[in-house]
């Protein structure tokens, strides 16, 4: 392990995988968005969800403008957006794996307006659509919270190095 010597070894951006490997040391947590459409499931895992305001009460997350799964989301007249836990890594995996398989063995709860959330997870929320901002490849989703609970004293998974890992006291 080396420490990075930030003057010295800067770079142009270059391709993406020096951009991917960058943006990988920053950790996140991980949330599934979900919603039920025509009583069908359907969700994915985003590691990009940020806490944006209080009041009004906003969060984002980013979405790929390739994904399949987005453009049935937005649809919807309420998103959940649930936490994973530490103990979750392998339904977080689920949810970002083939779309046909993503609900397989989860009981997810149904929310206020379709939203779908996560049993177990560290936070939940049901949302609507605040805001969509382009932003590159991504589109920036804006949501505004309209119900939510959280355990904060439960351990959230995190995501780092393009590997799941627990948080550790200081
Ligand atoms: C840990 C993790 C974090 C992810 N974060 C995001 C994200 O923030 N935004 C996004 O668009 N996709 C993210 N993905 C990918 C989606 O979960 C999903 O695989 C992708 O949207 C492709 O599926 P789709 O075509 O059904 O949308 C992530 C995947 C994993 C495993």
């Amino acid at each position: 392990m080396t420490a990075v010597d930030a003057g010295g070894q800067l770079r142009p951006v270059g391709d993406g995988s020096e951009l991917k490997r960058a943006y990988s040391c920053f950790p996140t947590g991980v949330v599934a968005v979900c919603c039920e459409i025509d009583g069908q499931p359907v969700g994915l895992a985003a590691s990009s969800f940020a806490t944006v305001s209080l009041d009004p009460p906003l969060v984002s997350f980013c979405v790929d403008n390739g994904s399949t799964t987005w453009p049935r989301l937005r649809g919807a007249p309420a998103l959940g957006v649930s936490v994973f836990a530490s103990g979750q890594a392998a339904h977080c995996r689920q949810l970002a794996g083939p779309a046909e398989r993503r609900f397989e063995g989860l009981s997810m709860q149904s929310g206020p307006e379709g939203a779908l959330l996560l049993p177990g997870a560290t936070a939940a929320m049901a949302c609507t659509i605040a805001d969509e901002i382009a932003a590159g490849d991504h589109t920036l989703i804006m949501l505004r919270i309209l119900h939510l609970h959280s355990d904060p004293s439960m351990e959230p998974l995190v995501f780092h190095a393009s590997t799941f890992r627990a948080l550790e006291n200081r």
